[in-house]
């Protein structure tokens, strides 16, 4: 795909994006209803959450057939319609694709665990006990351990998630040679590029040693993050596939460092594209503890954002930008105000990003504002990873009331609720009854959206094609300025003498901020911006993004 450097990419969970026959559950056609909506906002990529065969213990993340669409979600027709659909308005598809594991349900599994003699054996991890335990105390990134047992082998498989996904053994040529073939598959059917789940786990080093599991990070992952061959293997893939029909491929590189993704996406490498990193919305993370209530401090945010800014810069990579997905709670409830300055926040987070040097991301709902669940029952969730770390609160001594707080804040399930399209019953996104029920009313929708002239939808895509056609805002130098200042992120881009500020006030407060002249305001989430002799009068969450 050329000019992917310009584009915006929307992010669909399809299970939540648009119900089309009223099982509760969104589907292919749903998606195919909403192109035009995709369109208007100035959407060039869409990328599908998996939307592969699955028994849905991860939400398709645990594949059973790469080649099938999950009946849920339609089939294979309805997948080529819409590829059609994206194709006549000039939009593009990227698949998610999972490939450190599979599904216990994949047929690859299934014959693995037949036997140690069947060829498939090989495909997957496994392991003899050591001293009648597990082979090493590495931790599942759902809580547990990462080994499962099988009392027919006598051996233990490896998932570094849920334990129906265990995880693929890319040491064997034949289980790679499989995988190329089915990404070349899809590539043939016409689809833009990859998502490449968890991608930089799939080299595990043949050493497997324990951790000290002192800390939440000491859980294993500095063993099988970036490990030995993953290089190696992704630029087989570049070179059989992603190369060769010019895909678009964005890497999901969690707990990888900058250097490390400069390899990853360095086009001379010929690896990646893109890297979509986390280290930004980990700052409420205390000591890599995700499962604790906690703030964040704003010079902490930005210190990340701009090492990450300028170190891909300077080592020629390429950043997704982001500010939620479907693992992350809902931006502006965790970051600022999701009540009184509901629009102002998503607008500041949007002007944030679209100003920053990357390819934007924006995950549904993000450009209606929508907020967190607020679910305050464990009966409500439905993620494995929110219900296990619930279970492990619980036993470890947190109150019912703690665990569930807690969760309001951190789980992934608050950005999983159905899309809000209207104000008909479940906001237009299902007839039947959803997967996952809102329990809160609210009044932000596309439709109210729709109906505002300044609303937040406008302001996204404004933005969109703003940032399409400014070469400062894709190419330019990114710098830092005020970088203590604990409630003010001011940066700067400059090309070629010309130069893009972003003021954004991430506080309640008002702030009076002296600035030299920036030029004219190109945005701002209030009607009109005070600038009297150098004095920027900031009201709370207020963001104003200059041209010069
Ligand atoms: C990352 C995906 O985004 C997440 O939703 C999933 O649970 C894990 N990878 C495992 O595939």
């Amino acid at each position: 795909m050329k000019d992917w450097k310009k584009a915006t990419v929307y992010q669909i969970y399809p299970r939540s994006f648009q119900d089309s026959n009223g099982d509760g559950v969104g589907d292919i056609q749903g998606i195919i209803s909403r192109l035009d909506y995709l369109k208007d906002l100035g959407a060039e990529v869409l990328w599908l959450n998996p939307v592969y065969k699955s028994p849905g213990r991860d939400n398709g993340y645990d594949i059973a057939d790469y080649y099938e669409i999950n009946p849920e979600f339609g089939t294979m027709d309805d997948f080529e319609q819409l590829l059609d659909g994206t194709r006549n308005r000039g939009m593009k598809i990227i698949m998610d694709l999972v490939v450190n594991h599979t599904s216990d349900q994949h047929e690859w599994f299934k014959m693995s665990r037949d036997s140690k003699d069947n060829p498939y054996h090989d495909y997957y991890i496994w392991k003899d006990p050591v001293d009648g335990h597990e082979p090493n105390n590495w931790k599942s990134k759902f809580g547990g351990s990462a080994w499962e047992y099988d009392e027919k082998l006598n051996q233990y498989y490896l998932h570094l998630y849920d334990r129906t996904q265990p995880d693929l053994n890319w040491r064997n040529p034949k289980m790679k040679a499989s995988i190329m073939e089915m990404m070349k598959w899809w590539a043939d059917k016409g689809i833009a590029g990859f998502r490449l789940d968890v991608i930089n786990n799939i080299s595990k080093p043949l050493e497997m040693p324990d951790d000290t599991l002192e800390t939440s990070m000491d859980d294993g992952r500095k063993f099988y993050t970036n490990g030995p061959h993953v290089h190696e293997y992704i630029h087989e893939m570049y070179e059989e596939v992603f190369g060769k029909h010019s895909m678009l491929t964005v890497g999901e590189l969690s707990s990888t460092p900058i250097d490390e993704a400069i390899k990853f996406t360095n086009p001379d490498r010929e690896e990646l594209t893109m890297a979509f990193t986390f280290h930004h919305v980990k700052v409420d993370y205390p000591n890599g503890a995700k499962w604790v209530k906690s703030g964040y401090k704003l010079v902490d945010l930005k210190k990340v954002i701009s090492d990450w800014q300028i170190g891909m810069q300077n080592g020629g990579g390429w950043n997704a930008l982001f500010w939620g997905n479907h693992d992350q709670p809902r931006a502006i409830s965790r970051f600022l105000d999701d009540n009184k300055y509901r629009e102002e926040s998503a607008k500041l987070l949007a002007l944030v990003e679209f100003g920053l040097q990357g390819t934007p991301y924006v995950y549904q709902g993000e450009e209606i504002a929508m907020k967190n669940a607020y679910f305050t029952d464990i009966s409500q969730y439905n993620d494995p990873e929110s219900i296990n770390a619930y279970h492990e609160l619980v036993e470890k001594g947190s109150s019912v009331q703690e665990a569930i707080e807690i969760l309001q804040q951190k789980s992934r399930e608050n950005s999983r609720l159905p899309m809000q399209w209207d104000s008909q019953k479940n906001y237009g996104f299902t007839t039947g009854s959803p997967w996952l029920k809102a329990i809160n009313k609210d009044t932000q929708t596309v439709e109210s959206e729709i109906a505002k002239k300044d609303g937040v939808l406008s302001f996204y895509k404004k933005l969109i094609e703003f940032r399409r056609n400014e070469p400062i805002l894709i190419d330019g130098n990114y710098q830092l300025l005020d970088e203590n200042n604990p409630d003010i992120f001011y940066f700067k881009r400059e090309l070629n003498g010309h130069h893009i500020s972003v003021i954004a006030n991430f506080s309640d407060k008002d702030i009076v901020y002296k600035i030299d002249d920036l030029g004219t305001v190109k945005f701002s989430n209030y009607k009109e911006t005070i600038l009297e002799n150098g004095e920027l009068k900031l009201r709370p969450y207020e963001a104003v993004l200059f041209q010069d």
